[in-house]
């Protein structure tokens, strides 16, 4: 491993970093609602099925196609697929990294917003009906949230692999662990959270359809970072003693039980505001948290007076902001790990360079709430829904080039780097590996992945952009 490169200090320093990466507003923000629309429980059993079965080997694949090429996605694929077409699946990602990062920075620029504004005793206008509207729809004031955010991310990045991803993910997670369980508990004591905890726990499959899986599907893999080579750049780093299939199983592990944690906080805390709560009446759209939240938070000042309810948001804001930081990092560190290998530039100007190109595109995104009309309606896709800017850049980038990913990285090691290569890198770090159970169920399903994951793919598009649900 060249020095310039830079390499995490230990396993735990890998694992710390690429939870960090792993958990992030998709498990604080996207998964309680994802959760709550697509039917409680039942969803949630089949999100960890899925993560458990076709997401876990995907994982393991990128962070061995990194760590046995040490480069990042462009670089690995063409070092391990020399005078081919696979390069594509890299560059598929490196652009998976601008654009998610484009529309993920504007919403952690809403996250520090509200912790500013309810730091600074704006709880209650917060909490007024249409207070979300009318924050996410000022230009100015969101350019400079996001700005902000963008430069702490790029101020990270700079600092390289171990002085600048793995330190501040070192402090950066376990706060945000024990933030987020000092809320649960506060929150369990309220009234109605226990019908929130019924409708979370207790599963009805009846009501499952293959929009849900399909969204259980998107969810995953946004949430484990999967899919454009996050991992593989992570992995580039990580040293020939880990056990990688240990790594990440925890890594996915954590970031299930995050997700899990944070839905536990936020369904609960909306049964306790509308006891009546379905899948069908709970509102969608991004901006469900930042509309609920503070109403819940309002409600709690009447019992803990408004300094303390002021106290709880502010610091479930930062809770939220700290989540979101340590995943901006790995979404810049792939175009940064990508300019830095492929065009030779310094890391310093390379983190720079590109965070200002993202800063840019995520204009686009950022006035799509209100502030621009047309970019607030921007599309209407064949099957009659209308979406603003970010969304659409989320669907595209998100629930559709992501699972794609996942199928080209899992037909990539199973049909051209070969399971005798998959498994030669895993047996690094993990020397009984070879002729082990693990292994030959590991090869087995990284055979059986691509397919799974191409139908479920192909079942994305039809629900997503045509309203179509095949199996119903
Ligand atoms: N996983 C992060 C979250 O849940 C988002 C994220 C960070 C991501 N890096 C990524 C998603 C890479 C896809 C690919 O918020």
């Amino acid at each position: 491993m060249s020095l310039s490169r830079g390499q995490f200090s230990s396993k735990m320093g890998f694992i710390l970093a690429a939870a960090g990466s792993a958990v992030g507003l998709g498990n604080i923000w996207g998964f309680p609602i994802k959760t709550a629309q697509n039917g409680g429980a039942a969803f949630l059993f089949v999100y960890l099925l899925l993560v458990a079965v076709l997401c876990l080997p995907v994982v393991i694949a990128e962070i061995a196609i990194g760590r046995s090429t040490e480069k990042n996605p462009v670089g690995a694929m063409a070092a391990l697929a020399p005078g081919t077409r696979w390069k594509t699946v890299g560059k598929l990602g490196v652009l998976c990294g601008f654009m998610i990062l484009s529309f993920y920075v504007v919403i952690a620029g809403w996250v520090f917003g509200y912790f500013l504004e309810t730091v600074t005793g704006g709880l209650e206008r917060l909490s007024t009906d249409g207070a979300f509207g009318t924050f996410a729809g000022s230009a100015w004031k969101n350019l400079a949230y996001t700005g902000l955010f963008m430069t702490a991310t790029v101020g990270i990045v700079v600092g390289g692999v171990k002085d600048g991803i793995e330190r501040w993910a070192r402090y950066l997670m376990p706060t945000l662990v024990i933030m987020l369980f000092a809320l649960i508990a506060y929150v369990l004591t309220l009234e109605n959270a226990g019908k929130g905890v019924a409708f979370y726990l207790v599963p009805d499959f009846a009501k499952l359809t293959m929009k849900n899986i399909t969204a259980a599907l998107s969810q995953a893999f946004f949430s484990l970072s999967l899919g454009m080579g996050a991992l593989i750049t992570y992995g580039s780093y990580v040293s020939k003693t880990d056990n990688i299939i240990s790594s990440a199983a925890i890594v996915a592990a954590f970031d299930c039980f995050i997700a899990f944690s944070a839905g536990l906080l936020i369904i609960p805390a909306i049964f306790t505001l509308a006891p009546e709560t379905t899948s069908e009446t709970i509102q969608a759209g991004p901006g469900l948290i930042f509309v609920f939240l503070p109403k819940v938070f309002m409600n709690l000042s009447g019992q803990v007076g408004y300094f303390f309810a002021s106290f709880l948001a502010s610091f479930f804001f930062l809770l939220i902001c700290f989540a979101a930081l340590t995943s901006t990092i790995s979404l810049l560190e792939v175009p940064t790990a990508y300019v830095v290998d492929e065009k030779g530039v310094r890391r310093k100007r390379a983190a720079l360079s590109v965070g200002i190109i993202i800063f840019f595109i995520a204009v686009f995104s950022l006035l799509g709430n209100g502030a621009v009309d047309f970019l607030t309606n921007f599309v209407t896709y064949p099957s009659g829904v209308t979406k603003d800017s970010l969304s659409l850049v989320a669907d595209i980038f998100n629930d559709t080039a992501l699972p794609l990913g996942g199928f080209l990285i899992s037909a990539f090691v199973a049909f051209k780097w070969k399971t005798a290569n998959f498994s030669d890198e895993i047996s690094h770090g993990y020397p009984s590996y070879k002729g082990s159970m693990v292994e030959k169920a590991l090869n087995t399903v990284i055979y059986v992945c691509p397919f799974i994951i191409l139908f479920i793919f192909l079942n994305t598009l039809l629900a997503l952009y045509f309203g179509i649900d095949v199996f119903k």
